[in-house]
This record gives structure tokens, sequence and C-alpha cells, in this order.
């Protein structure tokens, strides 16, 4: 089974993954965790150059390419091999990013957007994808808390919103591999919200850990 997890800057992903994942392993799941961009050594390098802030001068193309490298090599090298063992991959991140970042919010072409993403998964769509909901304003403010801004940091709040509206989008067209988990709240009660979703899933899979 194959989980991936969107929201936005400050939605709290990033904290809530690992402590879902010990979770799992503790009920006897065999689970695998992961994030993009990167994930790999291949893809860590290219999440640097994604991410640097020195590289001021990156065409939204390349970006959009050099999203997909680190993910292609994530599917062939993880993601893929992981699921033919028979494992729970948890992804913080996937192609979604790129069709509600690069797509919705760079305001690029969607119809290629969306070839470029399916050439670099190859068609693997995650079983699920949970998003965790925060309000934009609330959750860059969180971001901004943490101190450590990196190049695709520096965007304004229209270019959210729309990040936003195309995640809102994506989950119209596809409302059953969705779940939508409100992120505004304590993080205690997000975590008890993602694990009951996730048992759920799991055991309409037929999965006991
Ligand atoms: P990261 O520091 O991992 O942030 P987060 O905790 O929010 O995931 O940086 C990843 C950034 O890359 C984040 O701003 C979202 C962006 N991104 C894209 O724009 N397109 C993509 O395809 C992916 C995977 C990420």
């Amino acid at each position: 089974m194959f989980i991936t997890f969107e929201g936005l800057e400050g939605s709290g992903k990033t904290s809530q993954i690992p402590i879902l994942d010990s979770y799992l392993r503790e009920a006897e799941y065999s689970v695998f965790c992961t994030r993009e961009p990167g994930g790999t050594p291949i893809g860590d390098q290219i999440r640097e150059v994604l991410l640097t802030r020195e590289n001021t001068a990156m065409h939204q193309h390349t970006e959009i390419l050099l999203f997909q490298a680190s993910r292609s090599q994530l599917v062939e090298e993880v993601i893929r091999p992981r699921l033919k063992k028979g494992e729970i991959v948890l992804c913080d991140r996937y192609a979604d990013s790129t069709i509600a970042y690069q797509g919705y919010g760079l305001e690029v072409d969607l119809a290629q957007v969306r070839t470029i993403v399916d050439f670099a998964t190859g068609g693997l769509k995650p079983d699920l994808t949970l998003f965790l909901e925060v309000d934009v304003e609330a959750g860059l403010q969180r971001r901004n808390q943490h101190g450590d801004v990196n190049r695709l940091d520096v965007k304004n709040l229209d270019y959210y919103r729309r990040v936003r509206a195309g995640y809102y989008e994506m989950m119209k067209a596809e409302p059953e591999r969705w779940e939508i988990i409100d992120a505004n709240k304590p993080s205690n009660e997000v975590q008890t919200a993602l694990r009951e979703i996730v048992l759920a899933r799991l055991k309409e899979n037929g999965r006991v850990g």
C-alpha cells in the first residue's frame, strides 16, 4: 500500500509522519517512510540544487524537471521495490505536489505538467493521499517561525492560494483517493485522526499488523 501526504507549508506533515511511522511499526506493520524531493542519494543531491537560495536563476521548466528526476529515482530505487515486498510506503509529498505547486501555483500548462509527472512516476499512483489542511496564512506563519527559508519558500500569498485551490481541484476529481485532515487542530488530535484513517484503510485492504 502506497500512502502519500500532501499539504501547504506549515501543515505539520513532516513532524506527523515519523510519529505515525513509529506507531504503525509498533503495531507490527512493515512500513517504509520516505520524502520528496530526495529519499535517495541521487534525489538528495537534486534536492540541494532545488532548494539552495543560490539558484535564483532557475527556470520554472528546469524546476519541474528536477522534481521529476528526483521522483523517478525514488520510484524505481525505493518505492516500487518496497511495495513489491509488501511493505507500506509512506511518502512526504509526491506527484500531486508538482501538479499543485508547479501546475497551479506557477500556472504552467497543466496537461504538459501531467504528462511529465506520469513519465517520472511510470504511472505509479498512491492508494491513499492524506491532505493536511491548514489555513494559508497560519501555515506560512508557522513555517516562518522555523526560520529555515529555502529557495522555494520565497513566494507570495497569491501563489499559495493557487496551490491550495489546485489541491482542492484534484480532490474533487478523485475523491476516493483523498482524505482531508484538519491540521489547524492540536498536533495530538491530528495524529489521532491520521491513525484512524490509515488503520481503517489498512483493514479494508485486509492488512493486519
Ligand atoms: P520541504 O522543506 O521538504 O518542505 P515541506 O515540509 O513543506 O514538504 O521543501 C519542499 C518544497 O518543495 C515545498 O515548498 C513544496 C515544494 N515542492 C514542489 O514545489 N513541487 C514538488 O513536486 C515537490 C515534491 C515539492
